[in-house]
Parts: structure tokens; sequence; C-alpha cells
């Protein structure tokens, strides 16, 4: 007969881990469970609500932020996996009053009805600048492709990133593209 083995704790009695982010600049030290996206850290404990919840299992993009200047999904990553990382929301983008050059592309263009998918398109877009891999309107679309808009607004989108990706909108001076970059808005 094997020697009986203690029973394991049950999940709700597991301690929580000790957590520290810096979102959007401000650091957080967070005791979190180690289940716990960093989508609902984000949305339930921190009210960063921009960020939304659509499919809550990787296929739409909603929930699209950035961990280290790269577009991740949040609904598929564990907070304590990014423990000491640097983390970028939707409410992070613009500097101020001053909005994000691709928050103004989108306005100028339209490229939004609901909404509800535009902050993890911003994100997703930053993400795809700092990624350097655009060099196209087609490229654009295809790598902005995870990013699902049920409104339609597909065209528009496309255009307003491509507008500050490309360098071909107002913004397109290299102080602007580096702006971008770097998440700073040009005064
Ligand atoms: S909510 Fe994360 S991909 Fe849809
Ligand atoms: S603007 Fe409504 S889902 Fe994209």
């Amino acid at each position: 007969m094997p020697a009986s083995q203690p029973p394991l704790p049950s999940a709700a009695a597991r301690p929580p881990h000790t957590v520290q982010l810096h979102i959007n600049g401000q650091p957080h030290e967070l005791q979190v469970a180690p289940w716990v996206t960093l989508l609902d850290l984000l949305r339930d404990r921190l009210q960063l609500t921009g960020t939304k919840k659509g499919c809550d299992q990787g296929q739409c993009g909603a929930c699209t932020v950035l961990v280290d200047g790269e577009r991740v999904l949040s609904c598929l990553t564990l907070a304590v996996m990014r423990d000491g990382c640097q983390v970028q929301t939707v409410e992070g983008l613009a500097g101020g009053e001053a909005l994000h050059p691709l928050q103004q592309a989108f306005m100028r263009r339209d490229a939004f009805q609901c909404g509800y998918c535009t902050p993890g398109q911003l994100c997703s877009a930053v993400g795809l600048i700092n990624e350097g891999q655009a060099a196209s309107l087609d490229e654009v679309r295809e790598l902005m492709s995870g990013n699902l808009c049920r409104c339609g607004a597909y065209v528009q989108i496309a255009q307003a990133v491509a507008e500050v990706a490309l360098g071909e909108g107002p913004h397109s001076s290299e102080r602007a593209q580096r702006a971008v970059v770097t998440g700073t808005v040009p005064a």
C-alpha cells in the first residue's frame, strides 16, 4: 500500500502571489490569485475598464494591451506571468489632454461606431508600430487582423493606423513617429 498523500489545499485556500506591475507609469504592488488574468486585474481590481472583455478566449482582440511595448491579449495572460512588467492600456495612451496621434487619426477617420473594439485596436496599433513590420496599407490590414470590429469599421481603422504607422498623415514627421513608438505625444 503506498503511503497516503496529504490532500492538496483547495484553490480558494492557496495563498495569493505578490505581483509588481507598472501600469501606465504608476507602480502597483498587488496580491493576486494565480488564476487571475491580466484583463480581470485591470478591469476588476484597478477599474481600468477601458480595456474590454469581448470573447475572453483569445479570438477578438478587444482586450489587447501593451506589455513592455508588445501587444498581448490580456484575457489569455495571467497577471502573475507579468510580474515586474510595464503595462500600458488605452488610458495611458494620451499625454494629459493631448491625444495620442493614433487616437487623433481614429477621430479624423471616423474609425469606430460603437467603440467597443477601439481600445484594443489602438493598443494593437501601437504594438504594430513598435514592431516596425508594416510597410503598406495591405500589411497594416494583415497585421491588425487579430482585432475584430463587429461594426465593420475596418476600412477606416486600417486607414487611420496606416496614416500614423506609414507616416502618411499630419503626424508624418520623424519626431511624431518616434512619439508613437515611445507612447508620448509631441508638444
Ligand atoms: S477578450 Fe481577449 S481576445 Fe477577445
Ligand atoms: S466600432 Fe463597434 S466593434 Fe468596432
